[in-house]
């Protein structure tokens, strides 16, 4: 069973094993390094060899922003390593799954729109110059995120794939693809004005400013409150095709803005590899903390063990003019708290 085909969370396998630094992407062969693609997603690969590098640099972010991004949660994004092998946290349609779908076709789509300004792509450059009237004080000018070039051809590799037959059911399909495009509309939204300063001594007399996009962790914040407020749906027949609808309140279409899954997912207290639930035993829980990485919360209610750790930090740090910090050595006990 292929995890419904996506050529970005593949990418998050290959690139996880270091293939990705060694290989310039200049050859079309290069493309069979990637295990597991499907005919239509070689055809893709082959296609845009200058744009691998991107696709590669965007699966590796989704992993590492993921986790970041979920490290104060029960469910704490680890099961992603094991791309494209998935587990069934990540297969079977569960709010997990929203998100990373989510997260990963954003991040083709910024990774690719940042590519073409730092003029690392020959097909793309800077965005188009914005049609807005620049506000007082300013003038655009520098180089913009091309976020239309990302957003095409971002769209192409994430959603393509899931489009053939093959890529799992026809829910699940149609699952993914509406939390592709929620993922791309937080980062469309994420597009702000960015300046820069000029005139005598940093005076910003003048200003030239552009388009860009934030970074993908605030992205992924953005798409965090969208998996705590997503919503569960079923899929219905709509004459020959099939719809998603909210399965309580299907008196209203599935909202564009809004992350969607099919199945609802284990409370991960406890491991259980059916499930795709890692447990919370040993993960480390914040004893001061009221959130999701509080003691309480992160080791549902089975307690914690405490011990010490020493750390060594950087203190008494002075400044000697002219221009450097020397700071000592310092070692301090601090208290950590694991789940039992
Ligand atoms: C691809 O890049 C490698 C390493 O830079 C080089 O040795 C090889 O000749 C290149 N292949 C093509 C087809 O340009
Ligand atoms: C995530 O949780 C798993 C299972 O409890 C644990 O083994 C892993 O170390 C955690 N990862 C991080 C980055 O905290
Ligand atoms: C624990 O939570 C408190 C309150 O949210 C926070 O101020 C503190 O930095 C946290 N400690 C650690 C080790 O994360």
């Amino acid at each position: 069973l292929s995890p419904s085909g996506q050529l970005v969370t593949t990418c998050l396998g290959a690139s996880m094993e270091g293939f990705s630094v060694l290989v310039a992407w200049n050859e079309t062969q290069h493309c069979k390094i990637l295990d597991g693609l499907v005919p239509d997603q070689l055809q893709l690969c082959r296609r845009n060899l200058e744009l691998m590098h991107s696709i590669v640099h965007a699966a590796k972010e989704t992993k590492g922003v993921c986790q970041k991004t979920f490290s104060d949660m029960r469910w704490n994004c680890s099961s992603i390593e094991y791309a494209p092998s998935f587990t069934p946290d990540l297969m079977k349609g569960t709010r997990e799954s929203a998100f990373v779908y989510a997260l990963a076709a954003a991040a083709v789509s910024h990774s690719i729109a940042r590519a073409c300004a730092s003029g690392e792509l020959p097909i793309c450059s800077c965005g188009s110059v914005p049609s807005e009237v620049p506000g007082p004080g300013f003038r655009w000018g520098g180089c913009g995120d091309n976020l239309r070039y990302g957003l095409q051809m971002g769209s192409a590799f994430a959603d393509g794939p899931m489009k053939s037959s093959k890529a799992g059911g026809q829910a699940t399909r149609l699952m993914n693809l509406h939390n592709n495009a929620v993922g791309r509309q937080v980062l469309i939204d994420s597009l702000e004005t960015k300046c820069k300063c000029h005139g005598v001594s940093g005076s910003c007399s003048v200003k030239t400013c552009w388009k860009g996009l934030q970074d993908l962790s605030e992205i992924a914040i953005d798409l965090k409150s969208k998996y705590l407020a997503a919503i569960k749906v079923t899929h219905r027949h709509m004459g020959t095709r099939k719809q998603l609808v909210p399965k309580e309140l299907d008196i209203r279409p599935v909202r564009e803005a809004e992350l969607v899954y099919l199945v609802s997912s284990p409370d991960y207290c406890t491991k259980n590899p059916k499930l795709g639930s890692l447990g919370t035993q040993d993960r480390q829980c914040n004893k001061t903390s009221v959130g999701s990485d509080s003691c309480n919360l992160m080791c549902c209610g089975r307690g914690y063990n405490a011990y010490t750790e020493s750390v060594v930090e950087r203190c008494q740090c002075k400044y000697y003019w002219c221009c450097y910090v020397m700071c000592k050595k310092c070692q301090r006990t601090v208290e950590r708290y694991v789940c039992k």
